[in-house]
């Protein structure tokens, strides 16, 4: 496929999505009224804080908005790394929306891999995708998805800022091109799919489950279980995490409703003691 096929298939499907006059809007209307289709663009998520901060700045009401990018010279990826994204092999797509409730913020990280993993699924067969903390989405164990939210402005209790939701997923790529890509090996939707779809359907589908998803933002504790539903680590599992001030490692006793981890230490964990329990709120799980 070529970009110019990828931007109209995209933008015939966001004019199918508007409203028909007479009929209400679902959630996908506001998303689809707002799509930008790019050639090629350094980062979308850095766009996205752009368009975020500029509005912020004028005091102009942030709207919701779609970015896509055919390829992205410096794709950003979560802890400093980058997401590398050749022209058509992977979809790259960020979401601008405004959080006028501080409520809907710590909900965000727990929504946004749910949809993810949703939209994938469809293609991939059901419960074959799954959230590695905080919001890595592997097959049977391998990368094929990563998420990078940024907030930009407002605060949690006073929010009127934005927020930036940054997904990748490898699509097109062999195992090949994809070596070295990740710590734990990655993949891609063409290794996995008897049936992968097409890249504007794929970016589409990602779209779709955001879109859905989203119309829960603030519901903490239905986000927290439909997260654990699909993660990869399950209560009583023994897990090593990176976090903020070093690794710790324990037993993993479930998610509080910000998508925090709980963890019962097991002795060794740096100078802690054993048997504490520690809330992880930022880092990733790297064993298993
Ligand atoms: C991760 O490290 O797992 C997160 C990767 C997120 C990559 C996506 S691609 C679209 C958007 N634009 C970026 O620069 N990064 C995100």
């Amino acid at each position: 496929m070529d970009f110019p096929t990828f931007l109209s298939d995209l933008l015939q499907r966001a004019v199918a999505a508007a409203p028909r006059v007479g009929e209400p809007a679902g959630p996908l209307a506001s998303w689809a009224a707002n799509l930008l289709v790019l050639r090629s663009v350094p980062s979308t998520n850095a766009l996205g804080r752009r368009i975020v901060d500029e509005y912020l700045q004028e005091g102009v009401p942030l709207p919701r908005a779609v970015l896509v990018a055919w390829g992205q010279s410096a794709g950003a990826g979560r802890l400093g790394r980058s997401w590398v994204s050749p022209a058509g092999r992977g979809a790259y797509l960020s979401l601008v929306r405004p959080v006028a409730d501080g409520e809907e913020l710590p909900t965000l990280p727990l929504l946004v891999p749910v949809a993810v993993a949703r939209a994938l699924e469809r293609w991939l067969g059901e419960g074959r995708c799954r959230i590695k903390w905080p919001n890595d989405l592997l097959v049977d164990g391998r990368k094929i998805a990563g998420v990078l939210l940024a907030g930009v402005g407002g605060s949690q209790e006073d929010a009127a800022g934005g927020v930036v939701i940054g997904v990748g997923v490898n699509h097109g790529q062999g195992a090949d091109e994809l070596a070295g890509v990740s710590e734990r090996g990655a993949t891609s939707m063409t290794l996995e799919c008897a049936e992968p779809p097409a890249l504007p359907e794929l970016v589409w589908g990602l779209v779709v489950a955001l879109a859905d998803e989203l119309e829960h933002a603030g519901e903490g504790e239905r986000a927290a279980r439909r997260y654990q539903e699909l993660s990869l680590h399950n209560p009583g599992d023994h897990l090593r995490c990176r976090a903020a001030d070093g690794t710790v490692e324990g037993i993993f006793r479930g998610f509080d409703e910000r998508g925090f981890l709980r963890l019962e230490l097991t002795a060794g964990s740096g100078d802690r003691l054993g048997g504490e329990e520690v809330l992880v709120t930022a880092g990733e799980v790297t064993s298993p």
